[in-house]
């Protein structure tokens, strides 16, 4: 059936051509938030797609005195409120497939009744040996979870079958933390038995910048510092932090955001085209994009960085805190809720075409984007244009799309010339619902193509750029700009892109 674009909606054919073999997914943290949101109703979701494999298994291990039936009490709560529609159903046919081991992180001994839990698992559903190992945990346990598998030797892949692990963020909290991270994963697992979920790369528009620039022969030409101007990449996010002031001052949004989302964002739009679309290539060619933006020095980050925070003000016509007002944020927090980074990226393509990122709490819309701004044409033959430069604008949340804007002729006797956009609508024109991130990455690490996850070296280098600004801004004597709630950001997040250029507005 076609819809409005005239194209037709995307038919169960055209989802995936791909079959995970059969597996355990073992879910350490399951009575976690985490499992209850997202794990759990993405696979059910795969299940609708009918991408689950027959033979599939559930394990959460955790702490609380919990039985099986509890477990899948509270889990089909959550198919049932975060999942796609009709995806309950889908979880009353896996029901039996779901069981609880209760354990300490630490207690070795409930590791080696995990294993004789999955032997029995395998006989009983058929899941043939193979493990997916899901860390939903505070980043402290990782450690006594790694040591422990290896331990128990679960880590160990034999007679053809698989052991991954796939880490949820935050994956360290600088260079050091992280690299002492990998250290323990790679004690434990090998690099290609390791997934570091970024679940921003799971999303259905950050893939298509890929399939834009790759797929396509009218972008890749113009790609370059010859024509494009600038890059802008915004997350912006309407919520302040809530009650979560005491784990944000721990990060602040350069850590919680711009280390993974946008740089990982950012590699994408600058990377090279790969040899091949196979997982080393990619994660190649992103590393190189990171391996060119120099370790910032101090002067740099006191003119290429801006660091805010948000004040009191009104929001959806209520009076909203400022950070410093949060709970569990002290007055002397010099954390920042807004950071905006002009990266140049030193190499042939870019040398000339700075990307600013830029990332916020408190701003007036949700919305995360990437801005290809183009060069203005080498001279203006129509007099009072009211034109502002080429762009193309891919839009990753929400409203899915791609948008390209352009001056046109408005119509009537005179020579006028205006914008307009040509505006491409995931929703118009494929229909359908759209998978959570999730779903695409829990079936990536079944299928073992790790292209949609961070590898170590990306990792590290991210961190190496990231920290390099924090040690600028622990130095400097300047504390973090105000902004006030609802607005875009300080003054000087606007100075920081030079003259003639402005912050998108969206
Ligand atoms: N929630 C999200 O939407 C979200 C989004 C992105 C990333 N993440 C990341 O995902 C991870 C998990 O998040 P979450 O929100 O699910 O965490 P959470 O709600 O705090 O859950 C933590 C889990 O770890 C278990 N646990 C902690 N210490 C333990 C121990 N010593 N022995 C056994 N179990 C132990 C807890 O079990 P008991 O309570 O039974 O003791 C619970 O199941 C974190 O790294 C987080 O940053 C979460």
């Amino acid at each position: 059936m076609a819809n409005q674009s005239g194209l037709d909606p995307l038919g169960d054919e055209l989802r995936s051509a791909r079959s995970a073999k059969p597996c355990v997914l073992v879910i350490f943290g399951a009575t976690g938030d985490l499992t209850k949101r997202k794990l759990v109703p993405s696979l059910m979701g795969l299940s609708k797609d009918g991408l689950l494999p027959a033979g599939f298994a559930v394990v959460g291990f955790a702490r609380r005195p919990w039985t099986d039936a509890s477990f899948r009490e509270v889990l089909s709560e959550g198919v049932e409120s975060f999942g796609r529609p009709e995806t309950t159903e889908y979880f009353e046919q896996h029901r039996d497939a779901f069981s609880y081991h209760q354990s300490d992180f630490s207690n070795e001994s409930g590791y080696a009744s995990l294993k004789e839990k999955l032997e029995q698992i395998d006989a009983a559903r058929g899941t043939a040996g193979n493990r997916i190992f899901y860390l939903a945990t505070p980043p402290s346990a990782y450690s006594n979870i790694l040591d422990n598998l290896a331990k128990a030797g679960l880590s160990t892949e034999a007679n053809g079958t698989f052991a991954r692990v796939i880490v949820e963020k935050p994956f360290g909290r600088d260079l050091t933390t992280a690299t002492d991270l990998n250290n323990q994963v790679s004690a434990a697992f090998h690099e290609r038995q390791v997934f570091r979920i970024d679940h921003y790369l799971g999303k259905e528009t950050v893939q298509n910048i890929l399939a834009l620039r790759f797929a396509n022969g009218i972008f890749e030409p113009l790609w370059n510092e010859k024509f494009v101007d600038h890059v802008q990449i915004t997350v912006a996010e309407s919520i302040g932090v809530g009650s979560r002031g005491g784990y944000f001052e721990e990060s602040g949004v350069i850590r919680d955001m711009i280390q993974n989302h946008l740089m990982q964002v950012m590699t994408l739009v600058a990377m090279e085209p790969p040899a091949a679309m196979t997982a080393d290539a990619v994660r190649d060619e992103k590393v190189k994009v990171l391996k060119a933006i120099r370790t910032f020095e101090p002067d740099q980050v006191e003119r290429d960085t801006v660091r805010a925070q948000y004040t009191g003000g009104s929001f959806g016509g209520k009076d909203v805190n400022g950070y410093k007002q949060e709970e569990g944020v002290p007055q002397e927090s010099v954390t920042e809720t807004y950071a905006a980074v002009k990266l140049q990226i030193d190499n042939w393509r870019w040398s000339r075409t700075p990307f600013f990122l830029r990332s916020a709490k408190r701003m007036p819309r949700r919305v995360t984007e990437v801005a290809i701004q183009f060069k203005q044409p080498p001279h203006m033959l129509y007099d009072g244009a009211q034109t502002q430069p080429n762009m193309l604008l891919l839009r990753i949340q929400p409203d899915e799309g791609v948008a390209m804007r352009f001056g046109a002729k408005v119509p009537g006797p005179d020579m006028r010339i205006r914008d307009v956009r040509m505006d491409f609508r995931y929703g118009t024109a494929f229909g359908g619902e759209t998978a959570d991130a999730y779903e695409r990455l829990l079936l990536d690490a079944m299928l073992g193509d790790g292209t949609l996850f961070a590898r170590s070296d990306e990792v590290e280098e991210a961190w190496r750029i990231v920290d390099s600004i924090i040690a600028g801004w622990k130095q400097s004597s300047k504390p973090p700009e105000g902004y006030v709630a609802g607005t875009w950001g300080p003054q000087l997040g606007e100075d920081l892109l030079g003259e003639d250029r402005t912050w998108r507005r969206p």
